[in-house]
């Protein structure tokens, strides 16, 4: 079965799901866009669990495609779902890490026992991806992955990024 795929519009930190998913980047260790806002709000409690995860399983960083758990701390969730997605390239096809970072992010779900998942629009702020094709990337990969999550629910921080994902044909 595959989750229902639902859209809103706003800020995926005030989200109250079992799981929020981060555009987050290999270090593991915060940044801008998404990543900001989900260590800001979420707390030291989220990046103190990142850093274990870089001192034992990721060494070298999270790879482009992976997905990890790490606490939500502060956050209206249980967990936070980080996952790096790929830097948009016009001569190199990286859509299958893109596709990669939803299904890997469904099965850590699943791990977990989470049954709503939030995702943000992965790659298409500081990665540059274009918003209707990663739309239409994402929205394919949620609907080929067999999950035990319910509801896979899109939050788009502007209107530009709702209309992208919400009026993709099926
Ligand atoms: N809630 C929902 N969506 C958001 C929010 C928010 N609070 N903030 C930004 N966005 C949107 C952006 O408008 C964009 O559409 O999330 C999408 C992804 O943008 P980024 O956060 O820039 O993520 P990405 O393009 O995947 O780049 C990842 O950026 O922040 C750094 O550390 C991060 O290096 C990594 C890179």
């Amino acid at each position: 079965m595959s989750a229902a795929i639902t859209f809103v519009q706003g800020d995926i930190t005030r989200e109250r799901v079992d799981a929020i998913v981060n555009a987050a980047n290999s270090s593991l260790l915060g940044g801008g866009g998404v990543d900001g806002a989900i260590h800001r709000r979420g707390g030291p409690a989220v990046l103190a669990e990142c850093r274990a995860l870089r001192a034992s399983r990721y060494g070298r960083g999270l790879p482009t495609g992976r997905a990890v758990a790490t606490t939500a701390g502060e956050l209206d969730a249980r967990w936070v779902i980080h996952t790096v997605g790929p830097v948009w390239s016009a001569s190199e096809d990286r859509s299958e890490l893109l596709a990669s970072c939803y299904r890997e992010s469904l099965r850590v779900a699943d791990e977990l026992g989470a049954r709503t998942v939030a995702f943000p629009a992965i790659s298409t702020g500081v990665y540059r991806w274009p918003l209707d094709d990663a739309a239409r990337i994402a929205l394919r990969a949620v609907r080929e992955t067999e999950t035990a999550v319910e509801e896979a629910r899109f939050v788009l921080f502007d209107a530009r990024a709702y209309t992208a994902f919400s009026t993709q044909p099926a």
